[in-house]
């Protein structure tokens, strides 16, 4: 296939007709395939398509909701956006193994976010300081207050502004380091307005200041930082270990107890656990992040970051068991937001702020963390008890089902058939094969 120039300028059906031309071969089916994904009101499709570029179609993702989120004392039915099938149940599951044992507990540690400006100036350290000190004020007044005027009405703006010499990591190199408070905006459009402001103003600056060679300080780039772990949450649960008793452990509530925290400490000492353990994590959190809207990647990005703050990569949750009672936590960090972006446009990314009742930011971060932590308690509960595979392919029966085009009586009859045996793609195969053999 040859390169085409401007695809962006086609329309949709332009853009659908030059792939199924060129790529399908003429194959219409895609097309239709395509087509068929369309939302039946126009104007909702509309507004799918533009949250981003050369859109074609939409792409569906399972909507599902954990009821019995009992946090701080409160209820929640917590909306889910994931395709992997056991999430949602483990996290039911967690819900209500803690709903009769005081429920979880969170509590937000800190919400600044960062921002940078990267620059490189070939002067002497000590001048670029004392300009800086010099003309912070007039920055501050001059360029930064027409941009912060309305995020401090709200109560947030620019908290902390400084200059950090980093020449020696790499020649002539600086940065002005921003800390912001955001309120309930995620507020990434807002700090990289304001970084390149103090940018420009910055160099303008420098340049009026100095002669020769030390008059050009080069903007090398402005943006925010996704590394905010003073933008942080610890969401927790915790009972006398007596109250952990449950037949399903099929061992007692000490012996449970002991084997869970184990299997916590193994995700801080094994970094090939330790990456397996976060991603049940942010299996939960991941999850609620879409469904509300924010932005995975950036908190993804943040929180294995923040697992390798002590120089090795590590499990995100702790487990300790003393004077009787046992507590699991999560400390993580969580930069979101719940106004603006996709948490109004997406109609249910809306309905998702609507369920939880119109959380403030901080809100929010309680409960996507509590989330996380549900999450990692049930894959951990499985792991240590029964193993994670009988309930997760009782879960994946379906997609297996589905894949062999199974009719709803034969979904039926697998699933009397598997509520006691072994499931495995090849056991399901082998059932359906001998089912469609007698009839
Ligand atoms: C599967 O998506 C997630 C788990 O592997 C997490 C874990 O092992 O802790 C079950």
């Amino acid at each position: 296939m040859k390169p085409i120039k401007g695809f962006s300028k086609l329309n949709k059906e332009e853009k659908i007709d030059f792939l199924v031309n060129h790529v399908f071969k003429g194959d219409k089916n895609a097309k239709k395939t395509l087509l068929s994904f369309w939302h039946n009101n126009p104007d909702s499709q509309k507004i799918f398509d533009e949250f981003s570029e050369n859109t074609l179609s939409n792409y569906y993702f399972p909507y599902g909701i954990v009821p019995n989120v009992h946090l701080n004392g409160k209820i929640y039915c917590v909306p889910m956006v994931i395709e992997e099938s056991s999430v949602v149940a483990a996290a039911a599951k967690a819900s209500n193994f803690w709903l009769k044992r005081g429920g979880f507990h969170a509590e937000v540690q800190g919400t600044t976010k960062v921002g940078q400006v990267h620059m490189i100036w070939p002067g002497n350290p000590e001048d670029l300081q004392k300009l800086f000190n010099d003309k912070k004020v007039e920055l501050l007044n001059q360029m930064v207050a027409p941009l912060t005027v309305n995020m401090e009405k709200r109560g947030g703006g620019l908290t902390n502004i400084e200059l950090r010499d980093k020449t020696d990591l790499e020649p002539g190199y600086y940065q002005i380091w921003c800390e912001f408070e955001t309120c309930d905006a995620m507020g990434a459009n807002f700090i990289n307005t304001v970084l390149e402001a103090i940018g420009h103003s910055f160099k303008e600056m420098v340049r009026k200041a100095f002669n020769g060679p030390d008059s050009d300080l080069q903007i090398v780039m402005a943006i925010l930082s996704n590394f905010t772990p003073n933008c942080r949450v610890k969401a927790w649960v915790e009972c006398p270990i007596e109250d952990l008793n449950d037949p399903a452990h099929g061992m007692g509530p000490q012996e449970f107890a002991e084997k869970f925290a184990r299997a916590v400490r193994i995700a801080k000492i094994d970094i090939s656990r330790a990456t397996t353990h976060n991603k049940g994590i942010y299996n939960g959190i991941d999850a609620v992040i879409l469904a509300t809207g924010n932005d995975f990647r950036a908190i993804e990005a943040c929180g294995h970051t923040y697992a390798s703050r002590h120089g090795r990569y590590q499990g995100l949750t702790d487990c300790f068991i003393e004077n009787g009672m046992f507590r699991f936590e999560l400390d993580i960090p969580m930069s979101l937001g719940t106004v603006g972006g996709l948490t109004t446009l997406h109609p249910l990314a809306k309905l998702a702020l609507d369920m939880l009742g119109r959380p403030s930011a901080r809100e929010l971060m309680m409960i996507v963390a509590t989330t996380g932590l549900a999450q990692n308690f049930a894959a951990l509960r499985s792991l240590t008890t029964s193993g994670i595979q009988r309930g997760h392919m009782k879960m994946h029966l379906m997609n297996i089902l589905n894949q062999f085009s199974a009719t709803e009586e034969e979904r039926i009859k697998a699933k009397a058939y598997f509520e006691k045996d072994m499931i495995s793609f090849q056991s399901v195969r082998d059932y359906l094969t001998q089912l469609r053999d007698v009839q």
